[in-house]
């Protein structure tokens, strides 16, 4: 029987700050494999997302399909815009949201980690942060542009070569990408466009070199639409929802537990010989190259 047995397996999740995006359904699959979950959640939310779990607003969330509820081994302050402490700019440290945390950078976690856990096996990529995001490409500031890549894309370059070490050989990881790094989507602004298509060409450069560095493999998941708190700062969500809906091969809801199994399968041994791939998870969306709600359409179905 084929079966997905991560039992004793570590993974350390990047971009976990609520039970609702892709990160959690991702922790939630990995969990039902029986893999262990160490997190690492964004600077300024760490304190009100560890609250809400000891306090029991995500228990519904946290129920596996056996009764139990999923648990983490450890949650870290992690802001990925960051390297090394003395990349950290002077008014950030002294922000009240970060004051207390310390050992937040990339290269402080991976530290920490490999002194908590020792050797994991898997690393996920769940974050992306675009300050002008609403903004089109060309009103957007090259601070922006360069924020949207750093924080987006170049900071799974940076937690790669800092987690590549302590990852077990035959390890994998996985990001999480979008439709519009390849085709234009208004709205997606902000430089945000430009770093999913940085990151996923990153994915290939990487795929080779992690994988003959450390035998490890890289792959990237991209995903349709979903209504997290991230994709709800971009503001029109629900239309793309909508419009996934409406104009995708399979007509129905795209549930974030669909690209939870997905990367589970990815980082898995059932994927051994993948690496350097974006899978779309997205209903069939990206085969499209005519909207069904067209104009132009009307008469064919
Ligand atoms: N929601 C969608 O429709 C959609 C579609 C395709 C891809 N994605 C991608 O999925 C990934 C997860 O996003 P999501 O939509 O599930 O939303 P989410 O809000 O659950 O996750 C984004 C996380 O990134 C964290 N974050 C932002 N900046 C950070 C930083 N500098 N350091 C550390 N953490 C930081 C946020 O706190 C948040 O927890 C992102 O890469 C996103 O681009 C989302």
């Amino acid at each position: 029987m084929l079966s997905m047995d991560l039992k004793g397996k570590k993974v350390f999740i990047a971009g976990i700050g609520d039970d609702q995006g892709y990160g959690w359904a991702i922790a939630k699959a990995m969990a039902e494999a029986g893999a262990e979950i160490i997190i690492g959640t964004w600077t300024p939310i760490v304190k009100i997302f560890t609250l809400s779990w000891s306090t029991g607003k995500f228990d519904e969330s946290r129920k596996l399909s056996n009764g139990k509820l999923m648990e983490y081994l450890k949650v870290y302050a992690l802001d990925a815009s960051y390297d090394k402490p003395e990349d950290v700019p002077q008014d950030v440290k002294e922000n009240k949201r970060y004051v207390d945390a310390g050992g937040y950078t990339i290269s402080e976690v991976a530290a920490a980690v490999e002194k908590d856990f020792g050797k994991i096996d898997f690393l996920v990529h769940a974050l992306a942060n675009g300050p002008e995001v609403k903004k089109p490409l060309l009103e957007t500031s090259r601070a922006g542009y360069l924020a949207a890549v750093s924080s987006s894309a170049y900071s799974f370059v940076s937690l790669l070569a800092h987690f590549g070490p302590l990852l077990n050989k035959g390890g994998a990881t996985i990001s999480l990408t979008y439709m519009a790094s390849e085709k234009a989507i208004p709205g997606y602004g902000g430089g945000m466009s430009s770093a999913k298509a940085a990151l996923e060409s990153d994915t290939r450069t990487l795929a080779f070199e992690a994988g003959r560095k450390w035998n490890v493999r890289v792959n990237t998941i991209s995903a349709g639409a979903l209504k997290s708190r991230a994709a709800k700062a971009i503001g029109f969500i629900e239309n793309m929802i909508n419009y996934g809906k409406i104009n995708a091969p399979l007509e129905k809801d795209l549930e974030a537990e669909e690209v939870g199994q997905a990367a589970a399968f990815l980082l898995s041994p059932l994927s051994s010989a993948i690496t350097g791939v974006t899978l779309y998870v997205d209903n069939g969306m990206h085969a499209m190259g005519l909207a069904v709600d067209s104009p132009s359409y009307q008469g064919q179905a």
